[in-house]
């Protein structure tokens, strides 16, 4: 007995053919229909954060494994961001921005706080003005939205859901700040999520999702919000950014991921050799690393992108996905396993069959 947030079922068969939206039949399946990603061009390299903190590009590689981060223009925001990434994510699928039921915008960096990122992207997209959210569980984001498209898909309601993470966190971090600076970039991945019309056994399989609001305060972005509001104070004491317990996180993401992952196994009474791709959160090479010791899968196996992107928060897994997708290491039939942990705490994993 857990005390996630899970769902796993048996291997449906195809729904019926009713499709009146608000009528759920939950004989459906979801399958990731299509990946999209975008980076910045700009990169701001460990020598680049070597003029602006105590630091050095030997103790960031050898602690994080980071190299570079991307970071966004001046004139682009988060929705920006997520737009390009879901017009990747839509051709990819073959869909037009009108096939689009629902958009899930995963993101702790809005362009505002209201309105939502995902209302700017439902009008920049052209969609038709379907449901539109945004999603708030920092790097756990993208799986917590994938989970709720995934109910939506199940229960017959929606057909295609674009679900996308993207974050401009280059403008919530400290450049004086060493411990935070050199870990966060930008950046923005998508999938369409849709319901499965073929043959194929592709779907989502299972969800464990956890938050602990006990340990809010290891990761937290203090001001700006109704319980600090922006002020001179703010500004002087430096409470626009982000502020993180770097060791306690550090622990904390080892276990939740690797205890999430695992539900995932026993949930659907599979081991190891049977999952083909762990995509976890990039947030630190050496927290991939431990969690793909302790979860005991072969280093191979492990999708890792954090060299180049840094953390990019609810982006990184969509990202990471959509780069072993296109380059081919991702293949249909697959089993894909994704595993976050972030700020809240939030944490969880997610598994699917491509
Ligand atoms: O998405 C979730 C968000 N965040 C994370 O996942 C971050 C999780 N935590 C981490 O990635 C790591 O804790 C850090 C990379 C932030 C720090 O690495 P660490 O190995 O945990 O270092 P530490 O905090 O134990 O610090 C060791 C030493 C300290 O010096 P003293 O006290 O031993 O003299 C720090 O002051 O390293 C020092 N230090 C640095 N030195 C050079 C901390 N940051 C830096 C730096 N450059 N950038």
């Amino acid at each position: 007995m857990t005390d996630s947030s899970t769902v796993s079922r048996p291997a449906p068969s195809q729904g019926s053919s009713k499709e009146t939206a608000g009528t759920p039949s939950p004989l459906f399946r979801t399958r990731i229909s299509g990946t999209g990603s975008y980076l910045p061009e700009k990169l701001l390299t460990n020598a680049d954060i070597e003029k602006l903190v105590d630091t050095n590009d030997q103790w960031i590689r050898e602690r994080t494994g980071i190299e570079a981060r991307h970071i966004a223009a001046d004139d682009q925001a988060t929705s920006d961001l997520g737009l390009i990434a879901a017009q990747r994510a839509l051709e990819a699928s073959g869909l037009k921005p009108e096939d689009i039921d629902l958009i899930i915008f995963c993101t702790v960096s809005p362009d505002h706080v209201m309105p939502s990122a995902a209302c700017l992207l439902q009008k920049k997209l052209g969609a038709r003005h379907v449901m539109s959210f945004d999603l708030s569980a920092a790097c756990s984001g993208f799986i917590y939205g994938l989970s709720i498209a995934d109910q939506f898909i199940r229960t017959g309601v929606h057909k295609h859901v674009l679900v996308v993470g993207a974050e401009v966190l280059h403008r919530y971090v400290n450049y004086q700040d060493r411990e935070t600076c050199i870990l966060f970039g930008d950046g923005a991945g998508a999938v369409i999520a849709s319901r499965a019309t073929d043959n194929q056994d592709s779907r989502i399989l299972s969800f464990h999702l956890r938050a602990d609001g006990n340990l809010g305060d290891l990761l937290l972005l203090p001001a700006g919000g109704s319980a600090i509001p922006f002020s001179q104070n703010v500004l002087d004491q430096n409470l626009q950014y982000v502020q993180m317990k770097g060791r306690e996180i550090f622990k904390n993401a080892v276990r939740a991921m690797s205890e999430t992952s695992q539900e995932a196994l026993d949930t659907n009474h599979l081991s190891i050799d049977q999952i083909d791709w762990l995509i976890p959160h990039q947030a630190n090479l050496r927290i991939i690393d431990a969690v793909g010791r302790h979860f005991g899968i072969p280093a191979e196996k492990v999708v890792i992108n954090v060299q180049h992107t840094g953390n990019t928060s609810a982006a990184t897994i969509p990202i990471a996905l959509d780069e072993a997708v296109r380059d081919g290491r991702i293949k249909r039939e697959q089993m894909v396993l994704l595993t976050a942990f972030g700020a809240g705490l939030t944490s969880g994993s997610l598994l699917f069959k491509v």
